[in-house]
């Protein structure tokens, strides 16, 4: 499985420019589903199993794009100014290694800011892409890129970039071929465009029309030195989400996943976050709503171009996520 971590988390595929992963994928997963499609959001959309008597219609929803940024302008000397594409903070990309997806590399810098310690907004960085003038910059604007950083192994926990939410891809592939029966018809969707507003499971929701949902998506954590005061931490299992910043989590959906946790001895987290949302949060509002929840992965530094995560949650996440859909449902 980390080999297909490390294969999920090195390729470059931004939001909206998720088809070098989406084939990753889609190569995974062949001969595992009994359909196989692509909308025109870019969505890949996996059917397994048909919806039996005693089953349901569940969809579980992982995002395959990751964060990046988007060239704007390119100035006479070759330095790309530049815009982001989902949540990217500053104080990431000073000194921050880029690709682009025709191959070209960056570097990015900043202006002389006005106090030594201070960071500088986006607009006062640009990247270096080893040109000299425009003409021979081998970026144009729209152009866009990812990250890029190598993936890390330190004991159990795992360190890359895209992690988010790759990680979830994984962890929705390694379910896949663990699964043995189900009296559901599942839909596994790797959807696109979730970090710039939950786009690609908008109109995945609407159009698989689920009768339970589950996004599987990364989650922060409280534990590291002076952070962020909350409960989930790394190693401690799976977090079960609550609620976030976009949604609520259906309670009978949150007492389904916490008996299977314990029917299976599986540690496991409450997560309460306060920013932040999933997929879960638009396909909850699809149509007529739907009862949704979501399975989280604890990561370290969301959004920052090494996140990090324990793979005993990992593979626990996988553990849980599989009996959550072998087994008949009884929303209570
Ligand atoms: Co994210
Ligand atoms: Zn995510």
């Amino acid at each position: 499985m980390k080999q297909l971590i490390q294969k999920l988390v090195e390729t470059v595929a931004p939001s909206g420019y998720e088809a070098p992963v989406r084939e990753v994928i889609r190569a995974e997963i062949a001969g595992l589903v009994d359909e196989i499609r692509v909308d025109a959001l870019g969505n890949l959309i996996a059917r397994k199993g048909k919806k039996g008597p005693g089953g349901l219609r569940i969809m579980l929803s992982g995002h395959m794009d990751e964060i990046g940024v988007i060239a704007t302008h390119i100035d006479e000397n070759g330095f790309v100014r530049f815009s982001t594409i989902g949540g990217i903070y500053p104080i990431h990309c000073v000194g921050a290694r880029v690709q682009f997806l025709n191959g070209a590399g960056g570097v990015i810098y900043m202006e002389k800011p006005d106090a030594p310690d201070k960071v500088p907004t986006i607009d006062r960085m640009f990247i270096d892409v080893g040109a000299s003038d425009r003409a021979s910059c081998p970026v144009k604007v729209g152009d866009v890129a990812a990250f890029v950083r190598p993936y890390l192994e330190l004991g159990d926990r795992l360190v890359s970039k895209a992690m988010d939410d790759r990680i979830a891809v994984a962890v929705m592939i390694a379910s896949l071929k663990e699964l043995k029966s189900s009296p559901h018809e599942i839909y596994f969707v790797f959807s696109t465009q979730e970090e710039v507003g939950l786009r690609g499971a908008t109109v995945a929701g609407y159009d698989v029309d689920p009768d339970l949902a589950l996004a599987v998506d990364v989650t922060r954590t409280g534990d590291t030195p002076k952070g962020v005061k909350m409960e989930v931490a790394l190693g401690k299992g799976p977090a079960i989400k609550v609620r976030d910043g976009g949604m609520l989590a259906d309670p009978r959906v949150i007492r389904w996943m916490v008996a299977a946790a314990e029917k299976l001895g599986l540690p496991y987290q409450m997560e309460v976050l306060e920013g932040g949302t999933t997929d879960a949060r638009a396909i909850q509002l699809s149509r007529s709503g739907v009862p949704a929840g979501c399975l989280s992965i604890p990561t370290r530094y969301i959004h920052s171009p090494s996140e990090m995560v324990d793979f005993r949650d990992v593979q626990q996440c996988v553990k849980l996520l599989t009996a959550l859909v072998s087994e008949p449902v009884k929303l209570e």
